[in-house]
């Protein structure tokens, strides 16, 4: 609550967080199912280094980027482990489509 990290995402399976408040497009909702499920430390680097730690596209709207902001000066590293430890669970990896065909039911 304290970094208002609901403002531009919604995390995946977690009702009862405030809505976003930026336009539906650039909402990036954290968790979910990803085709390539991330790791512990690409979630630290999405937190850490938002800029250069891209792991998803930023929206454009009226030719303009959303960047994540970067909270490293208020945020304790207590903080931040906390943050990645309550949402990387949260990331499911795609079953590829072929994957029960390929394997029989
Ligand atoms: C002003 C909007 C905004 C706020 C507030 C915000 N983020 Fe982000 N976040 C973004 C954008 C835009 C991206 C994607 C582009 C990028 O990484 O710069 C992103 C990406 C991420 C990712 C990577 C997502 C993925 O699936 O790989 C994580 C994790 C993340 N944010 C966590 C947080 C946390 C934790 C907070 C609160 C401490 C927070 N964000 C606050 C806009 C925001």
């Amino acid at each position: 609550m304290t970094f208002k990290c609901y403002e531009c995402h919604p995390v995946d399976g977690v009702p009862g967080l405030p809505e976003p408040t930026v336009a539906a497009a650039e909402v990036i909702k954290l968790g979910g199912e990803v085709s390539k499920r991330r790791t512990y430390g690409e979630l630290v680097a999405a937190i850490i280094h938002p800029s250069l730690a891209r792991t998803v596209t930023s929206v454009v709207s009226n030719g303009e980027e959303l960047e994540m902001p970067n909270f490293n000066k208020e945020m304790t590293v207590a903080q931040m482990l906390d943050l990645v430890a309550f949402v990387h669970p949260r990331y499911l990896r795609l079953k590829p489509l072929y994957y029960d065909d390929y394997y029989g039911p």
